[in-house]
């Protein structure tokens, strides 16, 4: 099945990805069938974008469990869809350790250890789209940048994406590695969502610069995702209007906030890919994306405590 396209620099992918984070949640683990099995149906319904990330695992200690899921999943896959188009993207900078530590490290050593960690847990020679996970307070944003600009140099990435960025942070980082048009950045990702929408400085200017926006938790985060149609009404409204689930109507209102979005919802469950691919379908009215812009957001962020971000030196 071909779905509709949108673009990550010089890549052609689904409009709309697949985020596999849950898939790797704690109550996930003993449903590893089911968890390939989802990927599988992304796969055999036309998505042709798959995020990770080295974090996402149940512990500390199995850290890369999702890449090794995702890389799992890819050479199982046997349905009728090309692997090959398939991009896989992951995250590094962020890091977990000993007593269920969570920490940052973007130093040179670091990064790159996490990055050919995640060369490994992927089996491949180099990673399609890197995204620098979040900033390291004990660096500054520039440092930062130059490591990650020398993964790229060293053949380890072949684009580099940012996530959890500043409008300012994204400036000097296309002042340092240059744009989707020079090999630089390509993609951002930052949290946007019906509950979420305080970046819209750095949405804009993906939109000026033709940066993919990939929207992190679009439905609110597991938490939230399954009723979210009740937090925010409107949404279930309008989608009560055009057929659709207030889910799909988030992603179809995401798909038209502008033409650099790209959600990755999260999915554990195949049925939820389907609902996800019934998005694209949802056409909604120029009246109806304003009275969903209208709305009111919660504006807090999923993780207030990683604010504020980084000195940019
Ligand atoms: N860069 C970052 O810092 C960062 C942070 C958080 C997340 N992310 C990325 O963003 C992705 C998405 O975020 P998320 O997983 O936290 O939150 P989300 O996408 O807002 O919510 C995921 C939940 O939504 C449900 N869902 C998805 N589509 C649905 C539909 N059409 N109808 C009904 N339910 C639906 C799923 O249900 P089922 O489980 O029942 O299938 C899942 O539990 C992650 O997987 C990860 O790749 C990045």
């Amino acid at each position: 099945m071909t779905l509709s396209v949108r673009t990550i620099g010089d890549l052609s992918v689904s409009a709309v990805g697949l985020g596999c984070m849950p898939q790797s949640f704690t109550e996930m683990v003993d449903e590893r069938e089911r968890a390939v099995a989802t990927i599988h149906r992304a796969l055999d319904l036309g998505i042709t974008l798959l995020d990770t990330a080295n974090i996402y695992a149940p512990t500390w200690d199995t850290v890369g469990h999702n890449e090794l899921l995702v890389a799992e999943a890819l050479r199982s896959y046997s349905g009728p869809a090309d692997r090959s188009g398939v991009v896989v993207t992951t995250k590094g900078g962020i890091t977990r350790s000993v007593g269920e530590e969570w920490g940052r490290d973007s130093s040179a050593q670091g990064l790159r250890a996490a990055c050919e960690a995640s060369l490994a847990a992927l089996g491949v020679e180099a990673i399609t789209l890197y995204q620098h996970h979040r900033h390291d307070p004990t660096l500054t944003y520039r440092e930062q940048m130059i490591t990650l600009a020398s993964l790229q140099q060293d053949g380890l990435v072949e684009r580099i994406g940012l996530s959890n960025v500043t409008a300012p942070e994204l400036l000097l980082a296309l002042e340092l590695l240059g744009g989707p048009q020079s090999g630089g950045v390509v993609s951002v990702q930052n949290e946007w969502s019906p509950r979420y929408r305080r970046d819209s400085d750095v949405l804009d200017l993906c939109t000026q610069l033709g940066i993919a926006f990939l929207p992190w938790s679009p439905l609110g985060g597991s938490t939230q995702a399954h009723d979210i149609g009740s937090r925010y009404a409107e949404f279930a409204s309008v989608g009560g209007e055009v057929g659709a689930t207030a889910q799909e109507t988030i992603l179809a209102w995401l798909l038209a906030t502008s033409p650099v979005m790209i959600p990755i919802p999260g999915a554990t469950r195949p049925q939820t890919v389907d609902s996800i691919v019934r998005a694209l379908a949802v056409e909604l009215t120029d009246e109806q994306v304003a009275r969903l812009n209208a709305t009111e957001p919660e504006m807090d962020s999923m993780y207030p405590d990683d604010e504020p971000r980084s000195v940019l030196g």
